[in-house]
């Protein structure tokens, strides 16, 4: 089989990396060669990139600044991980990908969609993920399942239940806009009913 590219999108505490980490174990119980990685992040310059972002108070940094060094660290991410990795056949897995740089750095920090995806195209060109799974719940959820996770949060686990709202609309246009490779997951009930409802999905739109 050839490799594919499967990534996940929605807000903080949706349960990305819950589902990326069962999705992974899935794929692996059946054979395949899976890889799992994360955005910003992934090789060595991808991850000092995201150790740049997260020391710098998102308030400090130049939203145009932000979305570079969120491209940049993409950029690197494909050239050095997920590329090479599809074309040896692996299932690459990424906790985030540009549909959140539109969010992010679009939605909420008001850089145009031409723009960002402007730098899309300099950075990965028509790449394309094969599947996206965006996960969508209310933002009362996604906030309660953040307080439990841990007690020190970050300025974007601590953006307020609007901005939550705004995040998980931004997520959902994304999804409509890239219809072609999204697919919008009821993220509420426990992680083995969420699991199943994005097994359902992995099967039609990838082993049909
Ligand atoms: N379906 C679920 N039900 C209850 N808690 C969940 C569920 N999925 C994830 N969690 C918990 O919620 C927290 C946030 O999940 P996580 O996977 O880290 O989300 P994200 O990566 O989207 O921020 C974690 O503590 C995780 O264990
Ligand atoms: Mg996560």
């Amino acid at each position: 089989m050839n490799g594919k590219f499967i990534t996940f999108e929605g807000g903080d505490g949706v349960g990305k990396t819950t589902q990326v980490a069962l999705l992974a174990d899935a794929l692996k119980s059946m054979g395949l060669t899976v890889k799992t990685t994360r955005e910003p992040g992934g090789d060595v310059v991808g991850e000092k990139i995201r150790n740049l972002l997260k020391s710098c108070k998102p308030s400090d940094m130049d939203p145009l600044c932000e979305a570079l060094l969120m491209f940049a660290a993409r950029r690197d991410h494909f050239v050095k991980t997920i590329k090479p990795l599809i074309d040896k056949g692996y299932f690459v897995i990424s906790d985030r990908f540009y549909d959140s740089s539109l969010v992010y750095q679009g939605v909420l920090k008001k850089i145009s969609f031409e723009d960002i995806m402007t730098l899309k195209k300099i950075t990965i060109g028509d790449f394309e993920p094969d599947l996206t799974i965006v996960l969508d719940v209310a933002p009362s959820v996604s906030i309660e399942r953040l307080s439990m996770r841990k007690l020190i949060l970050d300025e974007y686990d601590l953006m307020k239940k609007n901005e939550h709202d705004l995040i998980r609309k931004g997520f959902q246009k994304t999804a409509e806009i890239f219809s072609f490779r999204s697919v919008v997951v009821k993220a509420a009930g426990s992680e083995q009913k969420v699991f199943s409802r994005i097994m359902k999905i992995v099967q039609e739109r990838i082993f049909r």
